[in-house]
């Protein structure tokens, strides 16, 4: 146990969830409380399916028979922190933290049921298929759950049609096309309420700029796990060399090296790019790096991220999104304003 649960805690963790306690063999995660990110369900089934495959992987090294069954609900629930005087405890409780456990407990081996609430929540994002009426103790009347099937890589292509904002749509297709007529880019920011249709509006955007012939890229800046190749600028250097996170170093020194056969990258910058990728640094380098002071180092990693933007234009227009800026930190927002201002 104390192996499993050494796998499936960070799990819970690197999505954004609250680790908040061990029940016997259980792990209890809490997504969107204390803080929510918006799209907590999304990470939750994520979470769940993450610690599904690292359960079976996990069973694989022991050569035992080893499956687990997951339940995520969504809905009001009351936190508090609870506790004596020397121990201190976050916790939720209700009715949706009922739910989680018993559709769980009624899944079977090696699959993650989830309540109606997280269906609609995570439609377009998550593939599941009907499982069905369940009689849960503590609810009167029978409850719909759903089965998990995968997660969904693609973006979603039956989005609800987006209603009004035209002003808002006026203003940033005039602003494509005078970035086409000028060659000068603009910085839009996007600010509202939560829950006002800003990452909506935002996809729309998107969805107009690839349609008059914009490169599109984008990154999230997330204030939690934000481990090796998780950062926003790190994301989007990827996305303009064309590597993928998961494609493993080779790939992206592949990606640097064609990116520097075509003039995007230029030699005195791979020591910063590295950095940027979470590369070793060869040891020619290594050298350099070492005699490098901070302030060196740190001028280079504002400004290499926009030059390479800003060479990628030249060949055809680019659109940069960047989601969630007010969790950025101070060397992240100073990469953006230097981006901005070149560009
Ligand atoms: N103009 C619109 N037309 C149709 N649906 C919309 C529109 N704007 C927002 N929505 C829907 O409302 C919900 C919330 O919108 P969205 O996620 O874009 O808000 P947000 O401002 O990005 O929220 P957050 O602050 O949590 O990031 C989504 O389901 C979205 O599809
Ligand atoms: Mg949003």
């Amino acid at each position: 146990m104390g192996g499993f649960f050494e796998r499936v805690d960070p799990i819970v963790v690197a999505h954004g969830g609250y680790l908040n306690k061990h029940i016997g063999d259980c792990v209890m995660g809490v997504f969107g409380a204390p803080i929510s990110y918006g799209n907590d369900a999304v990470r939750a089934v994520h979470a769940a399916l993450e610690i599904r495959d690292a359960v079976s992987e996990l069973a694989e090294v022991h050569g035992r028979r080893l499956q687990i069954h997951a339940g995520v609900a969504a809905g009001q629930v009351v936190a508090s922190t609870t506790g004596s005087v020397t121990h201190h405890e976050y916790t939720v409780t209700g009715e949706s933290v009922n739910l989680a456990s018993r559709l769980a407990a009624a899944a079977p081996p090696g699959d993650i049921l989830i309540s109606e609430a997280v269906m609609r929540m995570t439609r377009g994002k998550i593939d599941c298929v009907d499982a069905g009426w369940l009689n849960v103790k503590g609810f009167a009347e029978p409850v719909r759950a759903w089965q998990v099937v995968r997660r969904r890589t693609e973006a979603s292509t039956e989005a609800e049609p987006l209603v009004g904002r035209h002003a808002e749509l006026q203003i940033f297709g005039a602003a494509t096309a005078s970035c086409r007529a000028s060659g000068r880019g603009q910085a839009f920011y996007v600010r509202g309420e939560a829950g006002i249709g800003k990452t909506r509006l935002v996809e729309e955007f998107q969805r107009v700029a690839r349609y008059g012939g914009f490169d599109c890229h984008s990154a999230l800046v997330l204030d939690f796990g934000g481990g090796a190749g998780r950062d926003a600028i790190g994301a989007l250097v990827r996305s303009l060399l064309h590597v993928s996170l998961t494609d493993g170093p080779a790939a992206s020194h592949a990606g640097l090296d064609s990116a520097m056969a075509a003039g995007l990258v230029h030699q005195d910058e791979l020591v910063f790019l590295n950095d940027l990728l979470d590369l070793p640094q060869p040891p020619d380098l290594r050298v350099l790096v070492d005699a490098m002071d901070n302030e060196a180092r740190r001028a280079g990693r504002i400004r290499v991220p926009a030059s390479l933007v800003q060479r990628a234009s030249c060949a055809q227009p680019i659109l940069v999104v960047v989601e969630d800026v007010h969790w950025a930190d101070e060397t992240t927002l100073a990469q953006l304003l230097s981006g901005e201002m070149k560009n």
